[in-house]
């Protein structure tokens, strides 16, 4: 039997529209700006999912803050288990380090990068996600900056993909695999 290629279908109503999205990033970045205003604030954005979320951010923060990527790719087949495949610039030692993530799933992903992270001695390291999915949580994480809980939906946009795509669109949409 021939397997046609799966069907997507994106929804035409966004789940975020571009306005909320707007809105609450200002918000988290004026939480962020206030909560870090003494200590200086490192973002570390992990690509390529977070590029759109950190630079907004970025922009909505109003204190002194750097910001620097580590990408990485997910070994097929082993849940959790994530290769780096660009490493971050800069040494996080002493330094107050807010890691920007796209979405917390299984949790498998960011209980990595922050183990991993954690190792270099930062002063202090906390989590800032977009969009919190509970609904298949493996491992509890603590997100000190959550922009929405979403449902059980594969969502893209705002940097979001699907087989690369979709990352461009300007709001959250839902995307629908199959026939
Ligand atoms: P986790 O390790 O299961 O928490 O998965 C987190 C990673 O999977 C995120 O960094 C995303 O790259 C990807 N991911 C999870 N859900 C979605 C989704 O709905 N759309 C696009 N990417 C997703
Ligand atoms: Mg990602």
């Amino acid at each position: 039997m021939k397997s046609l290629p799966p069907h997507e279908t994106l929804s035409e109503n966004p789940l975020i529209p571009q306005n909320r999205l707007q809105e609450r990033v200002s918000e988290l970045g004026g939480e962020i700006s206030a909560d870090y205003v003494d200590g200086g604030l490192m973002l570390v954005a992990i690509l390529r999912g977070a590029f759109v979320f950190a630079a907004d951010l970025l922009r909505a923060i109003t204190i002194p803050a750097a910001i620097d990527f580590i990408a990485i790719s997910s070994y097929a087949g082993q849940a959790g288990v994530v290769r780096i495949t660009k490493d971050l610039e800069e040494s996080i030692a002493g330094r107050h380090v807010l890691m920007v993530e796209d979405i917390i799933d299984t949790g498998l992903t960011a209980n990595y990068l922050l183990e991993n992270l954690k190792r270099r001695n930062p002063a202090s390291l906390a989590l800032c996600a977009l969009l919190d999915r509970p609904a298949r949580r493996i491992i509890d994480l603590p997100i000190a900056y959550r922009g929405f809980e979403i449902p059980d939906l594969f969502v893209v946009g705002y940097g979001l993909d699907y087989q690369q795509r979709y990352r461009n669109l300007p709001y959250i949409t839902t995307l629908r695999l199959g026939q």
